[in-house]
């Protein structure tokens, strides 16, 4: 697993810079979430796709401080502390914008692009309406505001999310009795299972088994979700243990997970790990799936052209990745860097210092073997230009499904055993390789978007609640969650109410 705070962080302002003639700057393009005030999320963001004079799309980076990127206020008389740092330069020519407010903006926002001083693409760009102004007034002042989804589906959700529905196929209906019956009984000694009820937007839970901790990332997903969007009245268990629970083939019972497998019935979350790196960007934490995007390493052709992993022996093929590499290193170089599950072969293996993550990217191909479970830096390691090598797997995430081996990334068998022909296959395939690198980055930019993911979580809930059978309730045993005081019902909907707003964070 890709814990949190494994690797240390290592910028690397590596990006090329090209000597291709000026920015057509009113040719630019700029897009995203970022710009439309539906989109309520902790960290808003957009990209802009730098475009040459001769109108063609740049595909190398133009440098980091090609563009400028200035936000504020539409009413000139707000205060409200917005962090914009310099756009991320993603080393193909686009740049990632991200800016995070410490304040409610009521009339919305003005963004401002420029290129040399000169406005880039239509900027500048107002922003007005969703939580920055008008989302519907909520009946009741204390619930918090429905702000990703003014009105139904949250806006550029798409209409269904494969593996939810395929999850849900085995589950026409959720008879909440049985399942209040079954699971505790099942599965409540198997690690740790969080029972929660969403009850009129509000949370409330109560904890199973031993080891719950990571609890923290369920609430935090699920608060921030009811911040946004009106959810439907809900109640269900999620396992925040690493293993999938259900086994049964026949009378399953739908227990929420983190990771899939395909000899289980667990429905799939997006993981504890991608969801806190959502909601911590440019917070607690650095090396999230944005600013991945703008530390890939080298360009393509700088890379050195051998595989690479690091990470902890957490599973037996791992440590085969080592041997592999000893008797090839022109081809790969693999060491493990915590030693916990197979103490007694630390000797006799080695290890090796801890890499900063995005120093892996110096590598042009990227082994991607199991943890305990899926291994949770699949999504990062996409996101970089690299190769990802990945091992067959009866694990998967939430988004494996639109990704297909061959296309997005190589697949490797699960003993490892054409690892080394792949890889040779990949230097010996150099433009068909990077090919592949970039239809994987390319897909999981878009599918590990920010919104994506409250999307998912979404969709999840609200098909969900569509199959219950009996009424979700809040059990005597159950304590609410509390929203955190800094960024609760923050925003429009307190309006009315006198002064505040403008000290209330606007959150995510
Ligand atoms: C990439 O390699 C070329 C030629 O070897 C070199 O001129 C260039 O500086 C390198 N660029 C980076 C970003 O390392
Ligand atoms: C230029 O880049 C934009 C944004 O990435 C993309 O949508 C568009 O298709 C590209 N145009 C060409 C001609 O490749
Ligand atoms: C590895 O697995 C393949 C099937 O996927 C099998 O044919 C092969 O014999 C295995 N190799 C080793 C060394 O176990």
């Amino acid at each position: 697993m890709f814990r949190v705070g494994l690797f240390v962080v290592v910028s690397a302002a590596n990006s090329p810079v090209c000597e291709c003639g000026r920015i057509r700057s009113e040719r630019c393009l700029v897009w995203g979430p970022g710009l439309s005030p539906a989109a309520v999320l902790p960290v808003r963001y957009f990209f802009i796709q730098a475009v040459g004079s001769d109108g063609a799309n740049l595909t190398l980076s133009p440098g980091e401080g090609t563009f400028q990127v200035k936000i504020r206020p539409l009413d000139a008389k707000e205060h409200v502390r917005i962090h914009v740092p310099p756009p991320l330069d993603r080393g193909d020519g686009s740049f990632l914008v991200r800016y995070r407010l410490y304040g409610t903006a009521l009339k919305g926002l003005r963004v401002e692009v420029l290129h040399r001083d000169a406005a880039v693409a239509k900027s500048p760009y107002s922003i007005r309406g969703g939580c920055l102004v008008s989302p519907p007034p909520p009946p009741d002042r204390n619930s918090p505001c429905p702000r990703l989804a003014p009105g139904g589906r949250p806006m550029q959700c798409p209409a269904e999310e494969a593996r939810a529905a395929a999850d849900f196929e085995a589950f026409p209906t959720i008879d909440l009795r049985r399942l209040r019956e079954e699971v505790p009984r099942r599965f409540a000694n198997r690690g740790g299972l969080v029972h929660y009820a969403i009850i009129d937007n509000r949370l409330y839970r109560r904890t199973l088994g031993k080891y719950t901790d990571f609890k923290m990332f369920s609430d935090e997903m699920l608060l921030s979700l009811t911040r946004k969007v009106r959810l439907p009245d809900v109640e269900f268990y999620i396992n925040v243990g690493d293993w999938p629970l259900e086994t049964r083939k026949v009378d399953a019972v739908p227990v929420l997970s983190w990771c899939g497998s395909v000899d289980t019935r667990d429905i799939v979350l997006p993981t504890y790990e991608v969801t806190h790196s959502t909601l911590e960007t440019m917070r607690g934490v650095t090396n999230d799936l944005l600013s991945v995007q703008g530390n890939t390493g080298p360009p393509w052709t700088n890379k050195t052209d051998r595989a690479f992993f690091r990470g902890r022996d957490s599973r037996e093929e791992r440590l085969h990745l080592v041997s592999l590499s000893k008797a090839s290193p022109e081809l790969l170089d693999a060491g493990i860097t915590g030693w916990f599950f197979f103490r007694d072969r630390e000797k006799q293996v080695g290890k090796a210092p801890l890499v900063g993550f995005f120093d892996f990217f110096k590598y042009k191909y990227q082994v991607n073997v199991d943890g305990t479970v899926a291994a949770y830096r699949f999504p990062y390691l996409m996101l970089g230009n690299s190769l990802v090598l990945k091992q067959d797997s009866q694990y998967y995430e939430f988004f494996y499904g639109h990704l297909k081996a061959g296309t997005h990334y190589l697949p490797v068998r699960r003993n490892l055993s054409d690892l080394l022909e792949k890889i040779q296959w990949a230097k010996d395939h150099d433009a068909e390789a990077q090919r592949i690198a970039r239809a994987g980055q390319a897909a999981v930019r878009e599918l590990l978007q920010p919104s994506r993911l409250y999307c998912y979580y979404y969709a999840v809930m609200h098909v969900y609640s569509e199959r219950q059978v009996g009424r979700p309730a809040r059990h005597a045993d159950m304590e609410p969650v509390p929203q955190p005081d800094d960024h609760a019902a923050a925003c429009a909907c307190e309006r009315g109410t006198a002064g505040g707003e403008a000290s209330t964070r606007d959150e995510l």
